[in-house]
């Protein structure tokens, strides 16, 4: 268990460090408004200098943000520096543009001595990574994560990889990058749902670990809401050195880092009913923490009330908590997000046997735990009140 303290004076500290310790393979995650100076340039310095680099970003980013970190990298001095725009969206994620990246690698003649330097959110984070991972049979990679969701999740971990036409990130590889580079100056254009939808899984560390931390969030909600820097750089810290203690313990998922995975079941669901293009993941995944809360209760794992509770927690950071709270101007079918559609989604997840399903539950705020063979009675009971 990571503790949680508030630091007295969120402006004091000018650079942030979090490590992420796994032992060889261990790196820093910096957090910085500038990529030109401070801790940022020292690391930059340190990896691209005398070395060929490519920036993978993407059509959306690359222009807000590619000059900046292109000048910074430059000042670095790397032996030869190139980008690689890909379009943006989810459905880029493919094996084809992995392959663009590799051609371009391959172009620009990026050796085994060579480095790439993904600049976007999960979607860049995870191909960059898998293009890292794949290339020469690995070179290093820094992350500079530019969503909300990409900060305090994608970019920490090691987890790379690209969808198939089967399903999302069946492609991948445990690949750690050198450094993590994060400024959470660059989270004010985000779209405001995106920027909620990393909420959600800033706040799912603190119902799986520390409900002071989620008490936290909702006492300061208005100036996360607000984007006001230093909670935000609070807030991003605090993240990551939840997710650097869990994946300490367990690197490559094989028991404790399947907590990360709290209402990520249900919220697969939801998004594979809305064919991805209608909830957001953070958002179906607000929702699945719900139903996994009120799960819980229903099983007796968990006092009553918890569902409500969790419920309130998402209303008050302003993400939905049912099919009825939605952001305005999303739609959907309600005679589509039925108990059964959803349970049947949840069947295709890889942990289902002989109809009995494994999830992560919450016990109360601050504690999750994982539940073998929950059976899909208990879960249509459930889900009814979601659906009605
Ligand atoms: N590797 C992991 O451990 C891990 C964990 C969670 C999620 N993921 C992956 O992350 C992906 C989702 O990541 P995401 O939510 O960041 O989505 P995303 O990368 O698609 O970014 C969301 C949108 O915001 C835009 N954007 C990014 N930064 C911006 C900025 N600063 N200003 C304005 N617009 C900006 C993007 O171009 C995109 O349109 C999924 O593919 C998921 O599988 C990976
Ligand atoms: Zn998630």
């Amino acid at each position: 268990m990571t503790a949680f303290s508030e630091s007295a004076d969120p402006h004091r500290q000018h650079e942030r460090c979090v490590t992420i310790d796994l032992g060889s393979r261990s790196y820093p995650v910096i957090l910085s408004d500038a990529w030109d100076s401070g801790q940022p340039q020292n690391l930059l310095q340190q990896h691209v200098k005398d070395r060929p680099v490519a920036i993978v970003s993407n059509d959306t980013v690359w222009p807000l943000y590619g000059e900046t970190l292109l000048q910074a990298v430059k000042k670095a001095g790397p032996s030869h520096c190139s980008w690689h725009v890909l379009p943006d969206g989810e459905n880029h994620k493919t094996p084809a543009q992995w392959l663009a990246i590799l051609d371009h690698l391959a172009n620009n003649g990026l050796t085994r001595d060579g480095v790439l330097l993904a600049l976007g959110g999960g979607v860049v984070c995870d191909m960059t990574g898998f293009a890292a991972a794949s290339w020469m049979r690995g070179i290093p990679f820094i992350q500079v994560p530019t969503t909300l969701l990409a900060q305090v999740d994608a970019s920490v971990g090691g987890k790379t990889g690209i969808n198939h036409l089967a399903g999302k990130n069946l492609i991948g590889a445990f690949h750690q990058p050198v450094a993590v580079l994060v400024n959470t100056r660059v989270l004010t254009t985000l779209p405001e749902r995106e920027f909620r939808s990393g909420l959600a899984e800033a706040v799912k560390y603190g119902l799986i670990q520390s409900a002071p931390f989620v008490d936290w969030m909702l006492r300061n909600r208005r100036n996360l809401l607000h984007r006001e820097p230093g909670v935000l750089n609070q807030l991003v810290q605090q993240c990551c050195q939840f997710k650097a203690h869990i994946v300490r313990e367990d690197e490559t998922e094989q028991g404790r880092r399947a907590v990360l995975n709290l209402g990520h079941t249900f919220g697969h669901a939801i998004e594979n009913l809305g064919h991805y293009r209608t909830l957001l993941h953070g958002e179906a995944v607000a929702i699945g923490m719900v139903m996994a809360a009120t799960l819980s209760e229903h099983l007796g794992l968990a006092r009553p009330g918890l569902g409500k509770k969790v419920a309130g927690i998402m209303q008050a950071l302003g993400l939905p908590s049912d099919f009825s709270s939605l952001p305005a101007g999303i739609d959907i079918e309600a005679d589509e997000y039925t108990p059964e559609a959803l349970i049947q989604r949840m069947r295709l997840d890889k942990k289902v046997s002989h109809g009995r399903h494994r999830l992560i539950l919450l016990k109360e705020l601050g504690q999750a735990d994982m539940v073998d063979g929950v059976t899909e009675a208990d879960l249509r009971t459930v889900l009814q009140a979601f659906c009605a």
